[in-house]
């Protein structure tokens, strides 16, 4: 969703922002925009639709200067307009915001009624105003900043830049992620560390509350009681690689390919230790896994898919009560809460505002045992959690969740594995088994990568399709699930996911030739009763595009058409079984000539509500 940056240096600043923008652009946008302080004065560009856009009407105007903010929108109050767009200006203070204000109607009238002119419908130009009025009494922009902020409620990441001080930026965190980073000589403010990388990996994340001014001499950081505050710097291990395309055509591609050594990455500490245990969770959390009772698991998207598969897991492997909910339904429910209940949050970004305020809720309920399953070190999610374990995909670019996926399961896979360990319920001999599959699971995502040109066939006669269906049962319904969400996220095809049992009940009405019916159907102990599932789809005319095993019984015949996975991997078979549906999707998005990188109307971090 939007996207914050910001920088001040004794070098012309525009590309250092228009490039951060670009970087940006993964997180969804319909507009961007920038604001300098040149010669004493705030000059401002905007538009609606790409960077690029806004860069070229930058270059025709001259844009140039030493300080700056610049911002890509993701409209949620007011259209995608571009007096929507950020930055906003009032007298001379400009500003950016990620976040929503909920108060921004009563703050709305009643700057009005000072005699405030409004030229958008957004929240955050009252933020503007806001600022500005403060200015008046506070005569320091750093002031005027902690002073509206106070009259705020709810999210905000912001950077703020003013003609009457051209020698600072200030900004303020809330609710929403906002970092500094630290060059020589030269300062940026941004709200993802992809936007300032080709500038510094020195970083310093504010904490919630936090207000801070940057100038190209230095940072000073107040807490929420105006307190000056030290915070820790990092040195942050994003790649420069992991941002750029290379030899792909798309993110999504190459992400689907890096697969074998994002999942080999984060097995890593696993290997090391050649054994499960609690260490890996980091400080202190044989305290918080013993004597849990059960496990919550909370997660958005794709993200509740990873928890769905570990439901089975958790429940199978470590003998625990497991459920999984959609972390927006979570919030507003009346949950009973079990202090000896672990929670799980499981997020990529780590910033999504559903699963965070699920978070909040569950430790609002007396729930202290809480684990992050994050995929961005030092993001909101894991920051607030007691526990985390990183998967280390690498920076995740394309829209649709795929390497995230498979890394998630992974360590959801060794939670359960430790569970069980510390309930007495793994042998040493199960113990081993499990590691020797976790070893080998690299090389078997990589068989699975290899048929994708069987797939590539298939694609093709996807592709003119306006509805499918997906089917698996047990541990790999959940797939079927990340499968049909794949096809519809981008290549538009209306998809839908069910457990194969359940088809009868239903479904099956949708059936008939013009319906392509994939079903997920692993060499493992259900396959029997999937077969008889998809004689029903057979004897509706329906056309089956099954994914299997190399040692499963079943041949191809008229109207089932079969790709076969190597071999059947045991437990760990959902993972190997997501590949051939990733790829399934991204070569039908790609016949239909989607924008898959950047679906329409999806962001890659859902910030708002
Ligand atoms: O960053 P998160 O894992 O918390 O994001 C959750 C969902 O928004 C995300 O998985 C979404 O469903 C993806 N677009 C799926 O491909």
């Amino acid at each position: 969703m939007c996207g914050i940056v910001g920088a001040i240096a004794d070098r012309d600043v525009v590309p250092v922002l228009i490039e951060g923008l670009k970087r940006l652009e993964y997180r969804g946008y319909d507009s961007a925009g920038i604001a300098v302080v040149d010669a004493g004065r705030v000059r401002r560009v905007r538009r609606t639709g790409r960077v690029s856009e806004m860069e070229a009407a930058a270059g025709a105007e001259g844009f140039s200067a030493q300080l700056g903010v610049g911002h890509t929108r993701w409209a949620t109050h007011g259209g995608v307009t571009e007096l929507n767009a950020h930055p906003h200006v009032s007298h001379g203070v400009a500003l950016v915001h990620n976040g929503i204000i909920e108060n921004h109607e009563q703050q709305r009238a009643r700057l009005e009624a000072l005699g405030y002119v409004f030229e958008s419908q957004t929240d955050t130009e009252v933020i503007a105003h806001l600022i500005d009025l403060h200015m008046k009494d506070a005569g320091d922009l750093l002031q005027a900043l902690q002073r509206a902020v106070a009259e705020l409620e709810g999210a905000y990441a912001l950077a703020v830049v003013s003609h009457a001080e051209p020698r600072r930026i200030v900004c303020a965190r809330m609710g929403c992620p906002l970092l500094i980073g630290l060059g020589e000589g030269e300062n940026f403010v941004a709200s993802d560390v992809s936007a300032i990388i080709q500038a510094t990996r020195r970083v310093i994340f504010l904490e919630e509350g936090d207000t801070a001014e940057v100038t190209r001499a230095g940072v000073r950081i107040f807490d929420q009681r105006g307190a000056r505050a030290e915070r820790e710097e990092h040195l942050s291990d994003v790649s420069l690689a992991s941002l750029e395309l290379g030899p792909y055509r798309h993110f999504m591609q190459k992400e689907i390919h890096e697969q074998p050594r994002a999942i080999g990455d984060t097995i890593e500490a696993v290997m090391d230790e050649g054994a499960f245990g609690a260490a890996l969770f980091g400080a202190g959390a044989e305290q918080v896994l013993e004597e849990v009772e059960s496990v919550q698991i909370l997660a958005c998207g794709t993200s509740y898919y990873a928890g769905s598969v570990a439901r089975y897991w958790i429940e199978a492997i470590a003998g625990l009560p497991c459920s999984v909910e959609i972390a927006s339904e979570y919030r507003y429910r009346a949950a009973v809460a079990n202090p000896k209940q672990l929670v799980v949050t499981i997020s990529q970004s780590g910033e999504t505002l559903d699963t965070m305020e699920a978070l909040k809720y569950a430790k609002a309920l007396g729930q202290e045992r809480t684990l992050s399953i994050c995929n961005v070190p030092e993001s909101a999610i894991p920051r607030a959690s007691r526990l985390v374990y990183y998967t280390r995909a690498g920076a995740e670019i394309g829209v649709a969740s795929t390497k995230a996926f498979t890394t998630q399961l992974v360590a959801l896979f060794t939670l359960a594995a430790t569970l069980a360990k510390l309930r007495g319920r793994l042998t040493a001999a199960q113990e081993s088994e499990y590691l020797d599959a976790l070893r080998h699971l690299p090389g078997s995502v990589q068989h699975a990568l290899n048929l994708e040109p069987q797939i590539v066939a298939w694609a093709d006669r996807f592709a003119p399709k306006h509805n499918a269906l997906f089917l698996g049962r047990g541990v790999h319904y959940p797939i079927a699930l990340e499968g049909a969400l794949k096809l519809k996220e981008i290549s538009y095809i209306h998809a839908e996911a069910y457990p194969a049992g359940e088809l009868k009940h239903g479904p099956l009405a949708l059936v008939d030739a013009d319906m392509p019916v994939v079903v997920i159907a692993p060499n493992d102990s259900l396959l029997e009763k999937v077969k008889s599932n998809m004689q029903e789809v057979r004897a509706r005319g329906g056309e089956l595009f099954v994914f299997t095993d190399q040692d499963s019984n079943f041949g191809e015949s008229e109207g089932v058409h079969v790709i076969r996975t190597p071999r059947h991997v045991g437990v760990l078979s959902p993972i190997v079984h997501t590949i051939p549906v990733q790829l399934l999707a991204y070569h039908t998005a790609l016949a239909r000539g989607t924008d898959v990188d950047k679906p329409r109307n999806l962001a890659k971090s859902v910030t708002v509500e």
